[in-house]
């Protein structure tokens, strides 16, 4: 078993947004060091982007919305036709989960699992290799500090066209539309990039996109142009909880000026207000109220579903 220290690593940029410390890591049925861990150039992952990937909130050692991830990766993994690997059981996950969550020293507070699973190793040729080929499945973990400062003022984005491929249902780890669109955002001073395909606001880089008009929450179906985000399937739920009025149909280009509030919904997001919009103040510019009520009954879900119960940790307590 390898006992890592925790200290930060030396080789990471000291403006990286999180501390990352030298973390195990799983790797086909081995754990590492992070830092030692390696793949195969000819990694179809590495060479076509072919594989998909989850991230879970970790919030005292338990794995928020396990099995909502776990359907989504199912889903993606059957969209690609990659057999599911073991991992994708939640008994497996949970035993990795566990002694990553463990060994890393990232038991207690907020923390991120990341999973991707690819089609495996194979001299580059388009089409799939042969069957039987083992596909590749790493999984880490990171320390996750949510943006609180951020939030209390509200973040700027900025609207970008939304260039992806017609299948952003599927989680897969091909980013570079995301990529460019926060560097884009990052250059203008923003903190993210919501895309525009067809006058409708599909989502940002990396979180869903909601809006409040008329008092109703809107936001983009869940069709194949967007990602069927969890906390946005979890937000939508506890806002109709509560009554509030909510409508999965898309705020459009001309809807913009409408906007009374605005926010994203991601595993890494929460609930974040936008309130500057392409330089534009959106409704008062401030954070607005079915916003920040959101995030709190977001909040409250998250940690009353992740309180620890002796009968149902992720990490199992060593003997
Ligand atoms: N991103 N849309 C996109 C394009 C995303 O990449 C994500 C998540 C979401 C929100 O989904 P969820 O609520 O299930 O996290 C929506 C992850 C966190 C990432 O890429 O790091």
């Amino acid at each position: 078993m390898i006992h890592l220290s925790g200290g930060p690593t030396a080789t990471l940029p000291s403006s990286h947004p999180y501390p990352v410390f030298d973390v195990l890591a799983y790797l086909n049925g081995q754990y590492t060091a992070r830092s030692s861990a390696t793949i195969s150039v000819d990694d179809r992952g590495f060479v076509f982007g072919d594989g998909v990937y989850e991230v879970w909130r970790v919030i005292n050692g338990q794995l928020f919305e396990r099995e909502r991830h776990l359907s989504r990766l199912a889903y993606g993994l059957q969209e690609l036709r990659i057999a599911p690997p073991e991992i994708a059981r939640a008994s497996v996950l949970d035993e990795v989960a566990g002694h990553l969550l463990r060994e890393s020293n990232l038991t207690d507070g907020e923390a991120t699992l990341y999973l991707e699973i690819t089609r495996g190793v194979a001299p580059r040729a388009h089409a799939f290799p042969p069957a039987g080929t083992a596909p590749t499945v790493y999984a880490t973990v990171n320390r996750f500090l949510p943006p609180e400062d951020l939030r209390a003022r509200g973040a700027a984005a900025i609207t970008m066209r939304d260039v992806r491929w017609l299948r952003c249902d599927i989680k897969t780890v091909q980013l570079l539309p995301n990529v460019m669109a926060k560097q884009a955002a990052t250059e203008r001073g923003a903190t993210d990039a919501l895309m525009i395909r067809d006058g409708a606001l599909t989502e940002s880089s990396h979180a869903n996109v909601m809006g409040v008009i008329d008092g109703v929450i809107r936001t983009h179906p869940a069709n194949n142009l967007i990602l069927s985000g969890i906390t946005r399937a979890v937000i939508l739920d506890l806002a109709r909880d509560a009554g509030l009025r909510v409508a999965e149909q898309a705020i459009t280009e001309r809807d913009l000026p409408q906007l009374e509030e605005l926010f994203l919904a991601g595993t890494t997001t929460d609930v974040m207000p936008i309130v500057r919009l392409d330089d534009r103040p959106v409704g008062p510019g401030v954070p607005g109220p079915i916003t920040m009520n959101l995030f709190g009954k977001l909040r409250a879900y998250m940690n009353s579903s992740c309180s620890v119960r002796a009968d149902s940790r992720t990490v199992p307590t060593p003997a």
